[in-house]
């Protein structure tokens, strides 16, 4: 079994549902000192066992990832009632691929990744909510969302996956599934673990 072809099935499934995860993962990341973070991202693209999220490289996740940290990347999809924790190392991804999506995205967005080169980083302390209302007014004048190009420090992030580990509650008995997925020289291996 591939735990990526059953994770692209269990998405593609919970997809046809309307499951509010279907598009959106947990990143957990590891500071060197051992501080915790998560939050939740859009997930953007399974492709083999890259899983691809597009961030912005003022905010505090790119300082860490960039920088090696451990991570773990959790799916859950309530409607199929399958949980699945994902590790591995990661790796920046093509920037062009991720410019050419930008242009798709949201106003708001774009003049956010504006606020974080020309206001702000991500994740930053403001004075006031005021203050970046005035500086997105400011940004609205100068800048029409068609003709906005992105920043350099728009970017993506590629998360390789060499552990997979599955939990299905599908069981009536209550036993559940929970399977720990591999890959070592381009193959996956599985074994079961304790529910
Ligand atoms: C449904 C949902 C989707 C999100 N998608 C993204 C995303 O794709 N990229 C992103 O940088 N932040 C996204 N966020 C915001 C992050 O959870 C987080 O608040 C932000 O990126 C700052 O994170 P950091 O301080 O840990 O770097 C999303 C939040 C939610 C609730």
């Amino acid at each position: 079994m591939n735990p990526i072809d059953e994770i692209k099935q269990t998405r593609n499934e919970a997809r046809k549902v309307h499951d509010a995860n279907a598009d959106v993962c947990f990143l957990a990341l590891a500071s060197p000192e051992g501080e915790a973070s998560v939050r939740t991202l859009v997930l953007r693209d399974i492709n083999e066992n890259r899983f691809s999220l597009f961030i912005n490289q003022s905010s505090p996740k790119w300082q860490l990832l960039s920088k090696g940290a451990n991570y773990q990347l959790l799916l859950w999809y309530p409607s199929q009632q399958r949980q699945f924790r994902i590790g591995g190392r990661s790796e920046p991804i093509d920037s062009e691929a991720v410019r050419t999506n930008w242009h798709r995205r949201p106003a708001g967005s774009k003049y956010l990744d504006y606020v974080y080169k020309e206001f702000a980083p991500q994740s930053s302390s403001l004075d006031s909510r005021e203050a970046l209302s005035v500086e997105i007014e400011r940004l609205k004048s100068l800048h029409k969302p068609d003709d906005m190009t992105p920043p350099e420090e728009v970017t993506g992030v590629d998360l390789i996956a060499n552990d997979i580990e599955m939990l299905d509650l599908n069981r009536d008995d209550r036993i559940h599934d929970r399977v720990r997925f591999t890959l070592s020289a381009g193959a996956w291996s599985s074994e079961p673990l304790v529910p």
